[in-house]
């Protein structure tokens, strides 16, 4: 089995450069679909997610030319043809093929989602959505038939601000007749990178980015270009990597303001940076205060840099309290963060984290994508060498993470271990 190898201690300078949005690219790949001809989209991460969606495009029939930062779709020999259970259950994102199929041929047969274990993560305002828009869904043994004799514009309310359910919505409306108003609308970058991407094949979207999104329906979409935004959680990532062990260390290629909120936080914490239009320079800062973090939708905390941000709260002076708001079971790190020093305790969906502990290297266990980036955090500032297990899930969302950190000084390594 694989395993992640981190001498930790290192300190991390030079220049990390952050590639294209893993939730963005998943949603893009199967919007490609939508066009009536070929599509380029840039900046495209190499991941294993990204793999996994063009691998169903290839199925489906498209043409896929996937070049270093780019893919060429072309949809047109694609048929409509049901996705099987082993291709869907890889990621969370397949579920945006249902949208995309059902606004394409009107007929949609595949199976649930995969995605982390964070939660139950049900998809109910994905199916109201559609029904919304026309749709009949029947679900049997987990497997999905969608049929809708016409999609017809509606007025749909989100019972929460699901960024997955928003953008699947989206997707249908813009060839359902008439126009839709998508109300409560999540307000995540990665739906503004998909919106505009369906404004350049002709789509007519208004408002993405904010609560409410009103697509007017058309006929036809065309080929276009379209690029992938900066990965706003790989940005926060690497500049928690800096908080914990930078010396002026530089990451390169990124949208501040979609980092704005942990930006604030490390301000509150002490941390020097210096921010710049597309990059932030960060160092490390050994005496820093605790603060209160409670993830939200964008543009609050993100949830995804809740188990991130963790490592660097246990080396706070004094106690700091995290509240997640957005899924029911992102604390799988902690027992493994407490194994090698931290002192967290976990009340319902809050935990209390007190700082400064001294971290040592052990053998841990990525739960899930974000779990994992915690643990290689704090890997990298742990004394003597933390081993990760399961480490999957972080190679699925963090292009070339292992090149990325030992450029820039780290000591990290893939060894086989039985
Ligand atoms: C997207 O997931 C991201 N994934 C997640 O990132 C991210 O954590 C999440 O948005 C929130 O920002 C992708 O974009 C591929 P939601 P999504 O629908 O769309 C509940 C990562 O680490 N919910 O906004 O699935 C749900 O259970 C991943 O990169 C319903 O109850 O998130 C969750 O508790 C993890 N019913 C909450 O809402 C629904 O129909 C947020 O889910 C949909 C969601």
């Amino acid at each position: 089995m694989k395993v992640l190898k981190i001498n930790g201690g290192k300190t991390l300078s030079g220049t990390v450069r952050i590639s294209g949005s893993k939730n963005a690219s998943v949603a893009l790949i199967p919007a490609a679909i939508l066009a009536d001809d070929e599509v380029t989209i840039c900046n495209v991460p190499e991941i294993t997610d990204t793999d996994a969606l063009t691998e169903i495009l290839k199925y489906l029939g498209a043409d896929v030319k996937r070049a270093s930062e780019s893919i060429l779709i072309d949809p047109k020999p694609i048929v409509n043809k049901e996705i099987p259970e082993e291709m869907s259950n890889k990621l969370r994102a397949s579920y945006y093929f249902m949208a995309v199929l059902l606004a394409k041929f009107k007929h949609v047969e595949m199976y649930f989602p995969g995605g982390c274990a964070i939660g139950a993560r049900p998809i109910d305002q994905t199916l109201k959505g559609f029904e919304a828009l026309g749709a009949k869904i029947k679900e049997e043994n987990n497997k999905y038939t969608i049929d809708a004799d016409e999609l017809t514009g509606s007025h749909v309310y989100l019972d929460m601000p699901s960024v997955g359910a928003t953008i699947n919505t989206m997707l249908v409306a813009v060839k359902a007749k008439g126009e839709t108003i998508i109300e409560n609308a999540a307000k995540e970058p990665e739906i503004v990178n998909v919106a505009t991407f369906l404004n350049n094949m002709g789509a007519k979207i208004t408002g993405a980015g904010t609560s409410e999104i009103r697509i007017k329906g058309v006929e036809s979409l065309k080929g276009c270009y379209t690029e992938v935004i900066p990965d706003r959680i790989e940005s926060g990532t690497y500049i928690i990597a800096g908080a914990l062990m930078g010396n002026y260390l530089k990451i390169d290629n990124i949208i501040p303001e979609h980092v704005e909120t942990l930006i604030l936080k490390l301000k509150e914490m002490g941390v020097d940076m210096e921010v710049g239009a597309d990059y932030i320079y960060v160092s490390k800062k050994d005496r820093m205060k605790p603060v209160h973090i409670k993830t939200l939708g964008y543009p609050g905390f993100p949830t995804d840099l809740q188990q991130p941000i963790t490592t660097l709260l246990t080396q706070c002076d004094g106690e700091s309290v995290l509240q997640e708001t957005v899924y029911e079971n992102r604390f799988k790190n902690v027992p493994y963060l407490n194994s090698m020093g931290a002192n967290i305790s976990q009340k319902q969906d809050t935990i209390m984290i007190k700082g400064k502990t001294k971290l040592h290297g052990k053998t841990v266990e990525a739960t899930d994508l974000r779990a994992g980036a915690c643990l290689v955090l704090a890997g990298l500032v742990a004394d003597g060498t933390t081993t990760i297990r399961n480490i999957g899930p972080v190679l699925r969302g963090y292009e070339n993470i292992i090149e990325k950190l030992n450029e820039i000084g780290a000591d990290v390594k893939i060894v086989e271990e039985e």
